[in-house]
């Protein structure tokens, strides 16, 4: 993940920007820069690799500018070098950016039509374009800002600074987490409290399309609209700590909150922007071609991550797969062939089951790739190879922002070996990875449903029992939101495959029990009318006086009109990333359902983080 920072100060900054882009290196990066205002001209020093390398320059080539923005770059649109380092400027902004500008190919045609000279790959520089030419039209920095946020589509935090402009920064937030820090006669920017720790512990959290007008006096918040806002100041903790909430109440709203930022820096991490294909970090030391067969085994949510993968690499690959849960993979003596490939996925990397099922599947000569958070994990270190997921720590017990990364990286793997075995072609490749870089903006859009979800989620406190019903790559999902409300609000919950309705949970439905149905309008030709039969299995439910809580798109919203239904309303987007997308809710449903019960959120009753037995 990128980090952000930003000073105004009433010293040279440089130093401390450095200094705050230290304590952001956990988040990953790979070239890093600042920018500072000297006798009102921007000025840059960028390098690539290590901080050690741009102390190094500024060594060399000292700045002494009172104002300033820095940044760590993890790449994703170019290759990891100095020129495409940030911060990115022309003669009149400097500006450093979080996130994936999504309309950056079209911006940056339109800019370079109208004579812009570009000096790297990315899809940041646009952004430095377009403010210029919104000034050279005659509007101010801050008009000129304004005009630039609504032209850009995506999941970002920007900082900028201006030629000239002693007095101004501007930070800017859509998906992208960024946060002002309140110093005595200097104001700070930063992509969390860790980073402004040195500085402040006074710190406000910009929320999503939140803009922020930053003086040496203070700070001018304005919303989406452009209205002027307040944002809570807080008293941070993160001086003592590495990790801290934010400004959320638990760690798992934290973390909820956080997966536009880390599936975007994930895909960023396994696709390659600039030609929209799948690019994996790492050496597989196999070929698709040769597989015959992939066995997948994980617990708890991870397994249902494994789930939804499962329809992937069939769908995608046309690769058998099996999947279990590991306590029973290496007990069932499933018969595993020399050379086939297993995937083992796990947040923790210690999970005992999962570890013994790798460990059984090496014996049994598999190839073993592990998807896992935690890179020195024991998991990690026994695998033939890792990919991993960049989700940052998670510190909720019940999992979220890892099961979304997950998936994210299970899709490119899919996506992987249906290239590479013929299934999928070019163009097949680069609709599924457009639909996946859509996917942070998507994710946004669902935190936006929030206050509906929270709502909701008090009638459900005085429920004993909720259903929740999905087909496809949804059911999965069903699964996860029914793991989600038990382990954090102890509510019972059960997920099914919506066609196994009648088969016997049915019995269960009464006016009591609400029934949670995932059903995003599958557009995809193959599976025409699976969306009509999980109206008719709505419809059974209606009429044995089920209370149903549809999570659809605004197709499904019109075609499933079936009385005693609340919908919440997700947009449009490719059937392939729902899942990553429709967790949002059922993580949201869980997470306000136990607050409005006031359990222990982030460390439930009887649950461990990391389950190191067997
Ligand atoms: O660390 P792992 O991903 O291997 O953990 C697997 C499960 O223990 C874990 O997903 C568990 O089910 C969580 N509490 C789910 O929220």
């Amino acid at each position: 993940m990128c980090g952000i920072v930003g000073i105004i100060g009433r010293k040279a900054v440089a130093g401390h920007l450095v200094d705050a882009l230290k304590r952001l290196e956990y988040r990953g990066y790979d070239s890093a820069g600042v920018a500072t205002l000297e006798k009102g001209t921007l000025t840059r020093r960028r390098a690539e690799g290590k901080l050690r390398a741009l102390e190094a320059k500024l060594e060399r080539e000292p700045l002494s500018g009172q104002i300033g923005i820095g940044h760590t770059r993890w790449a994703t649109h170019g290759r990891p070098t100095e020129r495409n380092a940030h911060p990115h400027a022309t003669e009149k902004v400097a500006v450093v950016h979080n996130g994936i500008i999504e309309n950056f190919r079209e911006l940056r045609e339109k800019l370079g039509k109208n004579g812009a000279k570009f000096g790297s790959e990315t899809d940041t520089e646009v952004v430095a374009h377009l403010v210029t030419d919104e000034m050279k039209k005659g509007k101010s920095p801050i008009d000129a800002v304004a005009a630039t946020l609504k032209q850009l589509r995506g999941a970002f935090a920007l900082a900028f600074i201006f030629a000239g402009e002693e007095d101004l920064m501007i930070g800017a937030r859509k998906g992208s987490p960024l946060a002002v820090g309140y110093g005595s006669g200097e104001m700070y920017l930063g992509s969390d409290a860790i980073a402004l720790a040195p500085f402040t512990d006074l710190i406000a959290y910009l929320e999503d399309g939140d803009w922020a007008i930053v003086t040496h006096a203070g700070v001018e918040i304005r919303d989406v609209n452009g209205h002027k806002v307040e944002r809570p100041i807080i008293k941070s903790s993160a001086s003592s700590q590495m990790v801290d909430k934010g400004n959320h109440k638990h760690f798992m709203a934290k973390e909820i909150h956080e997966q536009p930022e880390v599936v975007g820096h994930t895909l960023a991490h396994y696709i390659d922007m600039t030609t929209e294909r799948v690019q994996l970090p790492i050496d597989l030391p196999f070929d698709w071609k040769n597989i015959k067969r992939l066995s997948i085994s994980a617990c708890g949510t991870a397994f249902y991550a494994g789930l939804v993968a499962k329809y992937w690499f069939e769908r995608f690959s046309h690769l058998p797969v099996e999947i279990d849960i590991a306590s029973e993979f290496r007990y069932r003596e499933a018969p595993l062939f020399a050379g086939d490939l297993a995937i083992f996925i796990s947040q923790s990397g210690e999970t005992a089951d999962t570890l013994a099922s790798l460990r059984y599947a090496k014996e049994n000569k598999q190839h073993v790739l592990s998807v896992v958070n935690v890179p020195m994990s024991t998991i990690a270190r026994e695998s033939d190879v890792v990919a991993p997921t960049l989700a940052g720590p998670e510190i909720g017990v019940a999992s979220t922002k890892a099961f979304t990364c997950q998936l994210a990286v299970l899709c490119c793997l899919a996506v992987a070996a249906g290239r590479s075995r013929g299934v999928l072609s070019d163009q097949d490749e680069q609709n599924l990875v457009r639909a996946l870089i859509e996917t942070p903006r998507h994710m946004a859009a669902a935190l936006s449903l929030e206050p509906q979800i929270e709502a909701l989620a008090r009638t459900l406190t005085n429920c004993h029992d909720v259903l929740y019903l999905g087909r496809g790559t949804s059911y999965p999902v069903a699964l996860e939101g029914a793991l989600k409300l038990k382990e954090i609000s102890y509510i019972h919950a059960e997920g099914y495959a919506a066609g196994e309705l009648k088969h016997g949970p049915i019995a269960l439905i009464d006016e009591t029990m609400p029934v949670v149905v995932i059903a995003p309008y599958d557009k995809s030709p193959r599976r025409e009318g699976v969306f009509e039969k999980t109206v008719s299995n709505m419809q059974e439910v209606a009429a044995r006086g089920g209370r149903i809580i549809l999570i659809t798109d605004p197709k499904g919203a019109r075609e499933a009109t079936v009385e005693s239904t609340l919908v919440l309303t997700l947009p449009d987007m490719a059937t392939t990333v729902t899942p990553l997308v429709y967790a949002i809710p059922v993580q949201l449903l869980a997470y306000h359902t136990a607050v409005a019960l006031n359990t222990d959120v982030d460390q439930p009753r009887n649950l461990a983080k990391s389950v190191t037995v067997e």
